[in-house]
């Protein structure tokens, strides 16, 4: 069973795939089931940095940055994609990126209390919880 939002990988050919409406079925690509996806939350790679960081700009916009200190964004290594989701799982929203962009994010809506979550080419998917006080 999966579940919304679930990001699933095959080892093979590297399709990454995610869930929008469960279903009862596996996933399977290339001939075998595709892993699910757990997402780091602490930063674990000395001298990276993965994690989503929001900050407001100088007018007062809500953005969401990889990450505190900027993630490296050349061709062998790169933030592939930032993707929010709301608290509620009622809106989504990804931006996808190109190495030498801004691996940056603004909100348009109000998200709330919301999920943000970025995948490095490299070092794979990371997730943080972005709450408003
Ligand atoms: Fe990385």
């Amino acid at each position: 069973m999966t579940e919304k939002f679930q990001l699933y990988k095959c080892e093979i050919c590297g399709n990454l795939v995610e869930v929008l409406i469960a279903g009862a079925g596996e996933l399977v690509c290339c001939g075998q089931p595709m892993n699910l996806l757990t997402a780091h939350t602490e930063e674990e790679i000395k001298g990276e940095s993965h994690l989503p960081f929001m900050f407001h700009n100088e007018e007062g916009k809500e953005l969401v940055r990889i990450g505190e200190k900027i993630h490296p964004m050349i061709p062998e290594h790169y933030i592939q994609f930032i993707k929010l989701i709301s608290e509620n799982g009622k809106i989504s929203v990804t931006k996808f990126f190109e190495p030498e962009e801004v691996p940056e994010i603004s909100l348009n809506e109000d998200f709330g209390d919301y999920i943000a979550r970025e995948n490095c080419n490299i070092h794979g998917l990371w997730s943080k919880v972005i709450k408003h006080e």
